[in-house]
């Protein structure tokens, strides 16, 4: 199944009878990434609020920055600013902003970028449905592993205190699932050392020939 039949199919779109014909270009994802001299992939993080998904990832951005990797990150909190800021967090509201983040960052990815995600990201099926719309090899799941009760006590924005009050509905790990990926490209502890969790991911991008070493 092509990335369009996933996407036709999730959306229920029917492209052909709606007159819309995909374009394609003489200038392709292979041209870009020679120019930015690495790979474009997605680096997509998922754990709990809290669970360290932004700092590891900017920890990240910051090292890729330093040895020349054009990259991107999307902050779950930022996008709720901008173009999901209409939506919430019931279950149809996150599977909508997931669903809208996956179409950016196919294009990202296609745009030759190295894109890293923070986002909650509780469902596996959105997830899956990222995955197969990015290009084999260039997807890599990162599942940020960090006990609720520990994400809870970080409790950087004082959200979880609101949660418990009740403050907040659909919280999760509280009053929401959140389900943990079976086989993530990555499993870190996240109460490792963040320039450990770091050098685990970088490895692993030079491994799959990603960026260089
Ligand atoms: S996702 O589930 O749709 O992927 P996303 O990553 O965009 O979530 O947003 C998560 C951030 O929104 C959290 O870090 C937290 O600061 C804030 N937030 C506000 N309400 C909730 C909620 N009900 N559940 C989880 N996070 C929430």
């Amino acid at each position: 199944m092509t990335a369009m039949d996933i996407f036709q199919k999730t959306t229920k779109i029917d492209f052909a009878n709606n007159n819309i014909a995909w374009h394609s270009h003489s200038i392709g994802c292979s041209d870009r990434e020679k120019l930015h001299g690495h790979k474009g992939a997605v680096i997509w993080f998922t754990g709990l609020s809290g669970s360290g998904k932004s700092s590891i990832a900017g920890a990240l951005e910051q090292e890729l920055y330093r040895i020349g990797v054009s990259t991107y990150l999307i902050d779950g909190d930022n996008i709720r600013h901008g173009i999901s800021c209409d939506l919430g967090f019931s279950d149809a509201d996150r599977i909508k902003n997931i669903r809208r983040i996956s179409q950016m960052v196919k294009i990202m990815q296609d745009a030759g970028l190295l894109v890293l995600t923070a986002l909650i990201s509780p469902y596996r099926h959105e997830r899956q449905l990222v995955r197969h719309i990015i290009p084999e090899g260039r997807f890599i799941e990162v599942f940020v592993d960090t006990p609720l009760a520990v994400c809870e006590q970080r409790d950087p924005k004082g959200i979880y205190k609101k949660a418990r009050l009740g403050e907040i509905k659909y919280f999760t790990g509280i009053s929401s699932i959140y389900e943990m990926p079976e086989e993530p490209e990555i499993h870190l502890n996240g109460q490792e050392l963040l320039i450990d969790l770091v050098a685990k991911i970088l490895e692993l991008l030079r491994h799959k020939d990603i960026i260089k070493s």
